[in-house]
């Protein structure tokens, strides 16, 4: 549930790009000029600034997904990741205040794990195709239909389906939750809602029967296996790494399948001389920023609600304390329960990846 404030607040004031905050900024524009213009950074630096000023000012962080763009992500963020990463930090920060440079979803459940905080929104409207895919109403429904599967939400949900859920995942640990959710419940199939894609992703991984529900993500459903083939062809030597809420037939024709994170570690260790990264756009902008061996291949597709989050709204939400973030307490318990769940289980030893080989043999869900 949203707090918006309603008084219009006053015009932002022209922050100049001085002496001082060249000096203050000059670390970041380092990492980022491979993909950020001088005539850019002599807008974006003077606010970058001026927003890690505020953020000391009010003991906030920032907790950046890896799909926002490198001003905000290298430029603001306290902290960077995927979705997995940003609960675990959210939950780790002493700050007072936590500033959600992500969607919604992913500020609720940050509200959830720390009841205590403040924790904003730049932008509350920005959602996500998946989390708005299901409701409270439904989980219930299909609870009703399969009694005794445990049900596994993966975190792009609203904190109200969380609350109906027995444990998230993320793309990170889905097979892993997935596994564990079966053996804890001893049955031989289990929810997992609402992505589609990763349902059959994951149901491709495991022996255990998996429910899946009709939702997507709009970014990643719409790359095929034919882009795919067609760009291995104008790039051969190029590594193809793609997201698991991308269609199984592109899974197939990857070279690797991670989440966010894991494709990061991919580059960052391997070096690969070629690259596409098979997800949101700024994604590559970010990794490229810290892999200047590697050349980056660029089709991608932009995530209009990752978009919304920028310099300006992230230094609004400081300076007028907006959009606050709330979760009805009952509700909050139960969602937080689901996800401290996901937490608690052991970190894989290395970032969860999906077998390829596995990946290409066909297996059903049931699709409700
Ligand atoms: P990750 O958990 O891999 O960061 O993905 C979140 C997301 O929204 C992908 O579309
Ligand atoms: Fe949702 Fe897809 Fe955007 Fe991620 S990329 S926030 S899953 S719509």
């Amino acid at each position: 549930m949203l707090n918006v404030a309603t008084k219009v607040p006053p015009v932002r004031p022209a922050f100049l790009f001085t002496p001082q905050v060249e000096a203050e900024t000059s670390a970041i524009w380092q990492t980022v000029r491979s993909r950020v213009t001088p005539l850019e950074w002599r807008l974006q630096a003077p606010l970058i600034a001026e927003i890690n000023r505020l953020k000391r000012e009010k003991k906030a962080v920032i907790l950046a997904h890896n799909y926002m763009t490198p001003e905000i992500f290298h430029g603001v963020g306290d902290y960077v990741g995927d979705s997995l990463g940003l609960a675990r930090e959210a939950q780790r920060s002493d700050a007072a205040v936590i500033v959600q440079a992500g969607v919604h979803f992913m500020a609720e459940t940050s509200k959830v794990l720390c009841p205590d905080k403040r924790v904003l929104i730049p932008d509350p409207n920005a959602g996500c195709s998946l989390a708005s895919s299901i409701t409270a109403a439904d989980v219930r429904l299909i609870k009703q239909r399969y009694p005794g599967a445990p049900v596994v939400t993966y975190v792009n949900t609203t904190a109200e389906v969380k609350a109906e859920t027995d444990i998230c995942c993320t793309s990170a640990n889905a097979v892993q939750v997935v596994e564990w959710a079966a053996k804890e419940w001893g049955s031989d199939r289990v929810i997992l809602i609402p992505d589609e894609f990763l349902a059959k992703n994951v149901a491709r991984q495991t022996d255990v029967k998996i429910i899946a529900w009709r939702g997507r993500c709009e970014v990643h459903e719409r790359f095929t296996a034919s882009d795919i083939l067609e760009l291995r062809a104008a790039y051969p030597d190029a590594q193809v790494l793609a997201h698991p809420e991308c269609p199984p037939e592109v899974l197939e024709v990857s070279h690797f399948t991670g989440s966010t994170a894991a494709m990061t570690d991919y580059v960052a260790t391997r070096k690969p001389k070629q690259v596409v990264l098979i997800t949101e756009c700024s994604m590559a902008d970010n990794v490229a920023c810290e892999a200047p061996e590697t050349e980056f291949i660029r089709p991608c597709n932009l995530c209009p609600h990752m978009k919304m989050i920028t310099l300006e709204n992230v230094y609004d939400a400081l300076l007028y304390d907006r959009y606050e973030v709330t979760v009805d307490p009952v509700l909050a318990v139960r969602a937080a329960a689901a996800v401290q769940r996901m937490i608690d289980l052991p970190p894989p030893a290395v970032p969860a990846r999906y077998d390829l080989v596995k990946a290409r043999h066909h297996v059903d869900v049931e699709l409700i």
